[in-house]
């Protein structure tokens, strides 16, 4: 039987739609309550993860620590290549594991209002089957920009960025999961904020009965071809994985200074050295530790130095095309030395001369 893991960070945001609809999947959902303690586990041993909204922020790891827990392990679930959900809070969370900035809106959208898809929602695996337009329900202070290598796939008027997909991992901003009881249950839970935001909590209440039917009926559907993900997908290959992890990665990082150090001085000089000829120990472990997350690995680069964005990062090297060349001559070295074959190989090879050249910078 597939697992999913849930959290739930307050007694008002439990899953909802969402549990419903992996119970009658045959999905087993293990709910765990960070509210009442539950420890956060660092590695997702389960087929799939679920991150439910809260009252709290990203900026609340300090007071709250199960909040950078859950970013650590949301990590781990994109390494690992699994599916994840992340909803209004567990969304934010799902940005800030990816790297992307997530930071308070200029005003708080609470309520009813209208989620326009973006284009690319029309090939998603989720949103695929959505009405272009429809009336979401929002209870968000915070808003995220769109992660690094993420795919927007939908807006609102207030908010740029409602709903993205990383790979296997969504998130959506808005809630999709909620009944006309759990509405009424949020402006009851969260009247405090109503009445600091003047918002008139009876009336969103009510406007539950105009929107909710449509909005479940729109649920059960993006929260079942998410079951059917589950259910379906196997371990996610990456080239990580299939070069052999974490030490394969890092040796070939070292040949490729080796290589670079041996055969080209000029392109070694551009980069922080330790001593004439000799690239530092600094520069040598980014990089390797930018190659595991670049190639489907551990995010750990962009946990600790931010996204790579690698056009910013060479904007003040002299890339021409004797330096792209030296570049590539370097990695194919190591690759060779490395034994590295066959169709990662093939792709490797693709990917790195494909962004060689995009940091061409130089005619
Ligand atoms: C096209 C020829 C290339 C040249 C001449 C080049 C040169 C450089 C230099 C000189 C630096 C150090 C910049 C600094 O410390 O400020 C650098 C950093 C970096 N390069 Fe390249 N590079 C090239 C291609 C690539 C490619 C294809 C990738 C990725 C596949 C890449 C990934 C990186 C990364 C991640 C860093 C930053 C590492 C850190 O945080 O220190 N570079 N590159």
């Amino acid at each position: 039987m597939r697992r999913v893991l849930v959290i739930q960070h307050v007694a008002d945001e439990p899953p909802l739609a969402i549990g419903d609809v992996l119970a009658a999947k045959g999905i087993s959902v293990d709910i765990m309550r960070v509210d009442r303690g539950d420890p956060v586990p660092t590695t997702l041993a389960s087929d799939g993860l679920v991150i439910m909204g809260g009252p709290m922020g990203v900026a609340d790891t300090a007071r709250l620590p199960h909040l950078g827990q859950e970013i650590t392990l949301l990590r781990d679930a994109l390494a690992q290549g699994k599916p994840i959900l992340g909803v209004c809070l567990g969304s934010q969370l799902l940005a800030a594991a990816l790297g992307a900035r997530v930071s308070p809106g200029p005003a708080k959208e609470i309520g009813w209002h209208p989620v326009t898809l973006e284009p690319a929602a029309q090939g998603d695996a989720l949103f695929g089957a959505a009405p272009q337009q429809f009336i979401g329900f929002h209870w968000h202070g915070d808003i995220f920009e769109l992660p690094a290598g993420a795919t927007a796939l939908a807006r609102s008027e207030r908010t740029a960025v409602q709903a993205f997909r990383h790979g296997r991992a969504w998130g959506i901003l808005f809630h999709l999961e909620v009944s006309r009881d759990a509405v009424h249950g949020f402006t009851r839970a969260f009247a405090d904020e109503l009445a600091a935001e003047q918002l008139d909590g009876a009336a969103i209440a009510a406007a539950a009965s105009d929107h909710c039917a449509t909005l479940e009926q729109l649920g059960r559907e993006v929260f079942s071809r998410w079951a059917e993900l589950v259910l379906t997908l196997g371990p996610q290959r990456t080239p990580f994985a299939d070069l052999g992890g974490a030490a394969v990665v890092h040796d070939l990082a070292m040949r490729f200074y080796d290589a670079m150090e041996a055969h080209e001085p000029a392109l070694t000089a551009l980069h922080e050295c330790e001593s004439p000829g000799k690239v530092s120990r600094g520069a040598r472990e980014r990089f390797a530790l930018f190659l595991a997350g670049w190639l489907g690995g551990p995010q750990d680069y962009t946990a600790q130095h931010g996204p790579p964005r690698l056009r910013m990062r060479h904007r003040e090297v002299p890339v021409d095309a004797g330096m792209r060349d030296a570049w590539l001559r370097s990695m194919t070295l190591a690759m060779d030395a490395a034994g590295i074959t066959g169709d990662v190989r093939r792709y490797l090879d693709a990917r790195f001369a494909e962004v060689a050249n995009f940091l061409r910078n130089i005619d």
